[in-house]
């Protein structure tokens, strides 16, 4: 996994600019082709704070150069919608609940740009089942949680897959595969309401 998207490592998140990401990806695929790790899946991390055009031009340039999957997203440094003041939760990246929102958003977005042609995972503010669940039904493979299992304790992944479980169960799927992208329409964009 590239990550480009810490905001704590000064000058990171420069490298998303798909002129600065381009060359970098394109050495790690060509290396991991030349020493023979074709297999060895390469992914690369994004932030919730790039702009709309940004994230569809990553999208572009992980198909192009043949990545294997984007995950969205890593904390973000906006404040926005924070109670009280915004200085006391001091610098650095915020994950959990304040990000749930956009990574869902930048998730939906990807979908609609590669639809089923890239593995996208999903993290930031998943801490509930149905979180994870909108992120499935959104088009994730994988979903991840930091937050959540730091305020949920060590039982909170066992929650999270009863919890899931029964959301299979009730849309009356069989696997979990099933409900991959479930909310996303034909091509990848989110369908219409009552649509599956
Ligand atoms: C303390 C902390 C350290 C993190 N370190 C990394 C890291 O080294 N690499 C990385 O890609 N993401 C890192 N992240 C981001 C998480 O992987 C995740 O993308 C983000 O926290 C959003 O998920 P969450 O809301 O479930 O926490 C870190 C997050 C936190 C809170």
């Amino acid at each position: 996994m590239v990550n480009v998207s810490s905001p704590n490592t000064p000058g990171l998140r420069d490298l998303q600019a798909v002129e600065q990401l381009r060359p970098l990806l394109n050495e790690v695929r060509s290396t991991l082709d030349s020493e023979g790790h074709r297999t060895l899946p390469l992914l690369v991390k994004i932030a919730p704070d790039l702009a709309d055009a940004d994230v569809d031009a990553v999208a572009d340039l992980a198909l192009e150069l043949g990545l294997d999957g984007i995950i969205a997203t890593n904390t973000t440094i906006s404040r926005e919608g924070l109670r009280g003041d915004p200085e006391a939760v001091g610098a650095g990246g915020l994950s959990g609940a304040p990000l749930k929102r956009r990574s869902l958003e930048v998730l939906q977005r990807l979908r609609s740009r590669v639809g089923d042609r890239l593995v996208l995972i999903a993290a930031g503010g998943i801490e509930t089942p149905m979180d994870a669940w909108e992120r499935i039904r959104a088009g994730a493979t994988l979903v991840q949680g930091y937050t959540g299992l730091v305020y949920g304790g060590p039982l909170w992944p066992r929650r999270m897959h009863k919890g899931l479980a029964r959301l299979v169960r009730a849309a009356g799927y069989s696997s979990i595969g099933q409900a991959v992208g479930a909310d996303a329409g034909a091509d990848g964009a989110p369908a219409d309401a009552g649509d599956g």
